[in-house]
């Protein structure tokens, strides 16, 4: 397992300097949680929430902005909208980032039910990665301009209106670009690309399979194979979204929720594949290991088993701990496959996060990938948009915006709670809106 059960750090009072990351594990191309300035000189307070009034402050010590704030581990209740005061002072070599859209990653729900080691403890803002626009500078810093449109990889924190982060983790936006692709392209396409181009060393005409292939990272696999001639993608993802990844490049796609996915595959492909991503653990790293080709590789990136629901499950942990797949290396000699470990929160390589990126930004460029936002949730509909991963409805990247949710009927903010494409609005829909209104009303009572 991946260890992201263990017991996670506390993170330190805001009115205190941050010292080093608690894991002591510095991510690459990530800020430390260290260079994230703290948000706030005062401590975050928990103010009402008045949608539109949060940035109206005149003076600086008065300033406030809105961040989610995780303030225990459970349920979607655990993570509130919280008023912080304050304006965050970009210290030397940071830039202070309007944000405009943060990413939604699947470690983000291992974290709000404490089983993400990154994470600190609770009260913490989470958030690796967003988009925004550059709105002051710090000394020394070069490259960067006020008015930059930005993304920006970071360890946590970054869901929050405002953000001082170093401008080294932050990449300019191409043109036409999104704030919402811009948001949901770090982690999930870092991810892909180094798994695929750095671990696997995947050539044209191999084969490959990727679970949870209509997700963020799924979908990111998908698309950088089509960079390669000739690549078979098995792809394993409920059955309502075949049509979807199928268009998108999944050579088979597979329902693993009704059929055993490795007796499918060994049906089409009876010698094996090339190469195979698990991000599941558990008895699926097993399979995985045995529909290898010789000189096939698997690599393990998750342990998405150990998560049933919006609650911890010990007993899914426990069956995917027990489970884990082990092997000797005499082995592994025997027969001819490599088992690699991915985990982009612990790569110190900032070079190659670095070049990576911009090696993506030019493919996005060059419309050769290009991130599919499932849905769009204001920062009080974070449950909605929590639950919409969760029950496995999300097809593509689900985005949350810091901007309030119109409050006004008739206005587009409904539009913002519901898949963007527009292709498929999803069933209760309203109903995941008013869910979402729910929620903040909670967070305002609480907060009173
Ligand atoms: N090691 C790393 O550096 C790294 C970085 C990023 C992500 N990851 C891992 O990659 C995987 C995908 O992450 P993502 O952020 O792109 O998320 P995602 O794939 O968008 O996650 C949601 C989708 O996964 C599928 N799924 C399979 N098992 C699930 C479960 N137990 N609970 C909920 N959904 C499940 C569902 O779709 P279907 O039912 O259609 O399959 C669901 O719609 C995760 O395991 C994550 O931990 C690892």
């Amino acid at each position: 397992m991946s260890g992201e059960e263990a017991a996670a750090p506390q993170q330190p009072d805001q009115t205190e300097e941050r010292t080093d990351d608690p894991t002591g594990e510095p991510l690459s191309g990530v800020p430390k949680s260290s260079e994230i300035s703290p948000p706030a000189e005062e401590p975050a307070e928990a103010l009402e929430a008045h949608p539109g009034e949060a940035l109206d402050a005149p003076v600086e010590d008065e300033f406030t902005y809105r961040a989610l704030v995780l303030t225990g581990y459970g349920g979607y209740d655990k993570v509130k909208v919280q008023v912080k005061r304050g304006k965050p002072h970009p210290k030397s070599g940071e830039v202070l980032v309007r944000v405009k859209a943060c990413g939604l990653n699947f470690a983000d729900l291992l974290g709000r039910q404490g089983l993400y080691e990154l994470l600190p403890a609770p009260p913490v803002t989470p958030g690796m990665e967003c988009s925004g626009v550059i709105e002051a500078l710090g000394e020394e810093v070069t490259g960067r301009q006020v008015g930059d449109r930005v993304l920006v990889l970071g360890r946590h924190s970054l869901w929050q209106e405002v953000v001082a982060v170093p401008a080294s983790q932050t990449f300019l936006m191409p043109e036409s670009m999104s704030f919402e692709e811009a948001a949901a392209m770090p982690i999930n396409y870092l991810t892909a690309y180094m798994m695929l181009f750095e671990m696997a060393n995947l050539r044209a005409g191999q084969s490959i399979l990727v679970h949870m292939a209509a997700g963020g990272v799924g979908i990111a696999v998908t698309q950088l194979c089509q960079t390669l001639e000739g690549v078979t993608v098995f792809g394993t993802a409920s059955a309502s979204k075949h049509e979807t990844i199928s268009q998108g490049g999944v050579t088979h796609p597979i329902d693993y929720r009704t059929r055993d996915y490795a007796e499918e595959i060994r049906k089409i492909s009876p010698t094996g594949l090339d190469v195979v991503l698990d991000p599941l653990g558990g008895s699926d790293t097993h399979k995985a290991f045995s529909l290898l080709k010789p000189m096939g590789t698997l690599i393990v990136f998750g342990a998405a088993n150990c998560v049933t629901g919006q609650k911890k499950n010990l007993l899914a942990m426990a069956k995917t701990w027990y489970n884990q797949f082990t092997i000797n290396t005499l082995r592994l000699m025997h027969v001819n496959k490599a088992v690699c470990g991915f985990h982009l929160g612990y790569l110190e390589d900032d070079e190659l996060i670095t070049k990576t990126m911009n090696v993506l930004l030019e493919l996005y460029v060059q419309g050769k990938i290009k991130p599919r936002i499932d849905s769009t949730y204001h920062f009080e509909q974070v449950g909605d948009a929590m639950r919409r991963m969760h029950e496995r409805n999300n097809i593509g990247k689900v985005i949350l915006l810091p901007e309030p949710k119109m409050e006004k009927e008739g206005e587009n903010s409904e539009e913002k709670a519901s898949p963007e494409s527009g292709e498929t609005k999803a069933k209760g829909e309203e109903e995941e809106v008013k869910k979402g209104e729910t929620d903040q009303e909670e967070v305002k009572r609480e907060e009173n």
